[in-house]
């Protein structure tokens, strides 16, 4: 899938790199009263840039799609500020222009129109002139690999079709920020794929992302930076790749060879500390010394080299164990 896209409309060319598209300052709902008071989000704070995907990770209830309706403009915070390009969704309506949504359930599609007549249809709805929705609703359906499908019905496409076509409403009016609530759930693997390829190329364009999920895998891929949420506040909030080195205490190769190791390889290479099981080499160390396991192996041809990092699976589930609460009656 071809990545670099060069946008249409011209916004991400203008702006400087890097500025600030998504801005929240101590986010808070409280829903019910009295007895019935719950904190679904508290003190939620996120800065998000131009081309930047942010995950935005917790376990079920853990405040995620009501942060992400605040940000929308669809719940009203009961403490804090957001700015969206800097204007204010609550505010300032036309802050909306700024911002795609897709959220759970894809429920911003008529399931009896086509993907044609949706993307128009919201086009006009988000104020994009009818003509310049159908071009763009065209470009983003050719886009998207839809072209074949532009005239069936939302309902007789298949799920991660569906989820394309959400995707693409979310951009006709071009918005500077895309939020996707839970983009990849309930896909197939392939599907996933393909939405998580879409994602990367919108991001690549200049919009900032921000998604939530609570599949670790999807967030590892797709993220440039992670925030982790539970029970209402952010626990941990850093770029993906720090994230994961921090907590990768040693680094683990995989190797492969090509032909069979000599008993004196063999020996040598266990000697350095590597393990041996047929033409698969497992070695726990630092990158250095990984030259001398090299080393060691020549010449039997290598077929491959893998790194293995810590996975946001182990990172994820230490630091939300580790920010147990019991004083909290809610989980
Ligand atoms: N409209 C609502 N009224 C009362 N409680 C709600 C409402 N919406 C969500 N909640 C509660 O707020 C918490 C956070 O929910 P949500 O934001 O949907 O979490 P997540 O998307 O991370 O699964 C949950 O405990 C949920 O039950
Ligand atoms: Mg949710």
């Amino acid at each position: 899938m071809q990545l670099a896209h060069r946008p249409t409309d011209g916004w991400a060319e203008n702006s400087s790199s890097g500025s600030v598209v998504l801005d929240t300052r101590n986010l808070s709902k409280v829903y019910g009263r009295g007895k019935q008071r719950f904190e679904a989000v508290q003190q939620v704070s996120l800065t998000l840039r131009q081309g930047e995907v942010l995950a935005f990770l917790g376990p079920n209830g853990a405040g995620k799609t009501t942060t992400i309706k605040m940000i929308a403009g669809l719940v009203r915070p009961t403490q804090g500020q957001i700015t969206v390009a800097g204007e204010d969704p609550h505010r300032q309506p036309r802050a909306l222009r700024h911002i795609g949504a897709v959220l759970e359930g894809n429920r911003n599609l008529y399931w009896r129109l086509t993907p044609e007549e949706n993307l128009e249809y919201f086009g006009v709805l988000r104020q994009v002139p009818r003509k310049v929705a159908h071009r763009r609703g065209l470009e983003l359906l050719a886009r998207f690999g839809l072209e074949e499908k532009r005239q069936t019905p939302v309902q007789k496409l298949s799920r991660g079709m569906q989820q394309k076509v959400a995707i693409a409403v979310a951009l006709i009016h071009n918005p500077k920020l895309l939020l996707l609530d839970e983009p990849t759930l309930g896909l197939d693997v392939e599907a996933s794929e393909m939405v998580k390829a879409l994602v990367r190329q919108i991001a690549q364009e200049g919009r900032a992302v921000l998604l939530t999920t609570h599949q670790l895998d999807v967030a590892e891929e797709l993220s440039d930076r992670v925030a982790i949420i539970r029970r209402g506040r952010i626990i941990a909030e850093q770029s993906t790749e720090a994230l994961l080195r921090e907590f990768s205490s040693s680094t683990t190769y995989h190797l492969e060879v090509e032909g069979d190791l000599s008993p004196q390889q063999i020996h040598t290479v266990t000697q350095l500390g590597a393990t041996v099981q047929g033409r698969q080499i497992t070695y726990a160390g630092t990158p250095e010394h990984l030259y001398g396991l090299l080393g060691a192996l020549s010449p039997v041809p290598l077929v491959s080299v893998q790194r293995d990092r810590a996975d946001l699976t182990q990172v994820f589930l230490k630091l939300v164990n580790d920010h147990s609460d019991s004083s909290h009656a809610h989980d």
